[in-house]
């Protein structure tokens, strides 16, 4: 997710779940090419399994910024065919690409023959007036073509006359059967479904139909929903982690971080869910916006806003 699943908030998350699969935020093919590949690409070892997410449309490009995504250790690339903002319209990728499924199509074999991670795509149910099944099926059938394995479907249409980026996540309707109905037709490939899942038993009914579920907004709020899935889903004995332990895991990455030049809000920002749902979550939210943002903060804050969380519940 822009701005959000930065490599900062991909280390946090990670503490809470050994093995789902985080995505980066949609980097456009062209910035991989041209700009500075370490800041758009570096990522801890510790974050894997983690999937680069591609936005583009020229075939070549794509293939070169896979192979390049590739040799930063990404496990997986993903091309958006999803996101419908108005930047991303005129630069043609995102959404509007449901329209060109061949397109589609050659991009992912371009990338395919680039290289040997799984090449996924991620798409909506329709475009605008295309919002039959019929046409979501004829897609997935191009890509599915082309040797893209793994489809995740964000079960809404985009609208990209007249609805921001934000009311395309929020105003049309969630199908979650046309992410079924792709799973019935195309059974040998694997679809994940996205899309407004918050819950533990939102998400154990749509294992019934699909192979899995991408988490957007939810993950990041609440990240104590991962290990309540982890659990959901593995026989392990895996626990979920308390605040205590992660805090004193971000503040060792913190340390090493500033010292590298990053600022300290750079990471806090994304360790606001800490506390989602326990008594304290306002105070550590207050002590850590507040804290990082005053001359001369360092990783102790983190501390600090802990012990406030924890005597201010
Ligand atoms: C701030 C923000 C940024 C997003 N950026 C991306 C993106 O870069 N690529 C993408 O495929 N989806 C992006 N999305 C959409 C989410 O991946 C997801 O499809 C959508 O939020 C619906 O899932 P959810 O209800 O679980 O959040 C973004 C969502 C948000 C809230």
């Amino acid at each position: 997710m822009m701005d959000w699943t930065d490599r900062h908030c991909r280390y946090f998350l990670r503490q809470f779940s050994p093995r789902v699969l985080l995505y980066t935020e949609m980097i456009v093919a062209n910035a991989v090419l041209r700009g500075d590949r370490e800041r758009l690409l570096a990522c801890d070892p510790a974050e894997h399994p983690v999937a680069l997410q591609l936005g583009g449309s020229d075939p070549e490009q794509l293939a070169r910024a896979a192979a390049i995504g590739v040799s930063f250790g990404y496990d997986e690339i993903n091309l958006n065919v999803g996101c419908p903002s108005d930047r991303v319209q005129s630069a043609t990728f995102g959404a509007c690409l449901m329209a060109q499924p061949r397109l589609v199509g050659d991009c992912v074999r371009s990338m395919r023959d680039a290289v040997r991670v799984p090449v996924t795509v991620k798409c909506r149910i329709g475009i605008d007036e295309h919002d039959d099944y019929g046409f979501l099926h004829a897609f997935v059938s191009e890509v599915a073509a082309a040797g893209c394995a793994t489809v995740i479907v964000h079960a809404r249409k985009a609208v990209l006359k007249g609805l921001s980026p934000k009311e395309n996540r929020d105003v049309p309707p969630l199908i979650y059967e046309r992410a079924w109905w792709v799973k019935r037709d195309f059974p040998s490939l694997t679809v994940i479904v996205n899309g407004g899942l918050r819950t533990v038993p939102q998400v154990a009914e749509q294992l019934g139909y699909v192979d899995g579920v991408m988490l957007g907004r939810e993950a990041y709020h609440n990240p104590y929903l991962l290990p309540a899935l982890h659990r959901a889903v593995h026989a392990d004995d895996f626990q979920t982690p308390d605040p205590a332990s992660i805090t004193q895991s971000m503040r060792i990455y913190a340390e090493r971080e500033m010292k590298a030049g990053t600022p300290l809000r750079a990471i806090t920002r994304h360790m606001m869910g800490l506390f989602a749902g326990r008594a304290g979550a306002r105070a550590w939210r207050r002590a850590l916006s507040e804290g990082a943002s005053r001359p001369g903060a360092g990783p102790a804050l983190m501390d600090a806003a802990l012990s406030a969380a924890i005597r201010f519940p």
